[in-house]
């Protein structure tokens, strides 16, 4: 083995590592589908859930990778180029075909229905049952 070759094939391997999340995040996305997301998902995000606040008051502002871009004062849907970066960001805390294994899901998802042990925004699924996780969770189930 020559020189070079000792020297540039570690160099390629960490050039792929440095990418592979972004290989399997783009992956996520591309098996979900957008429409699905956009007319029934992102809804979801936008809806009052009494007693709780809706998702969008706290994750177009926080620091957790749920990042939703903000509403424009007034408006009360997204633009689709909005939605889209929507998209993108949500698709990554999913597992498509895996609704149960997915954070998006999980997280919000009371405990006693399997949900994960703590959320700040609070228990805002209370089972499995509820209509809008189903949303959620048929979406995800239809990606692959
Ligand atoms: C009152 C504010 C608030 C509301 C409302 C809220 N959340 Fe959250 N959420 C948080 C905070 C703060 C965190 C980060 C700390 C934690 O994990 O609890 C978080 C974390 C998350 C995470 C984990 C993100 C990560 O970093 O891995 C998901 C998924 C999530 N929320 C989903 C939702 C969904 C879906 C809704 C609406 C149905 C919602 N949240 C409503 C405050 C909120």
């Amino acid at each position: 083995m020559n020189l070079t070759r000792l020297v540039i094939l570690p160099a390629v391997a960490a050039f792929l590592h440095m990418f592979a999340p972004l290989a399997v995040a783009q992956s996520a996305a591309q098996s979900l589908d957008f429409e699905t997301y956009r007319t029934k998902v992102e809804p979801i995000f936008l809806k009052k859930r009494p007693p709780h606040a809706r998702c969008v008051v706290c994750h177009s502002a926080n620091n957790s990778a749920f990042r939703l871009e903000a509403l424009p004062k007034g408006a009360t849907g997204y633009t689709e180029e909005q939605s889209r970066r929507n998209f993108a960001n949500v698709s990554n805390l999913v597992k498509p075909g895996q609704p149960t294994s997915s954070r998006l899901l999980m997280h919000p998802l009371s405990r006693e229905a399997g949900g994960d042990l703590f959320h700040n925004g609070g228990r805002q699924f209370s089972s499995q049952d509820d209509p809008d996780w189903n949303t959620l969770a048929s979406w995800v189930g239809k990606g692959k």
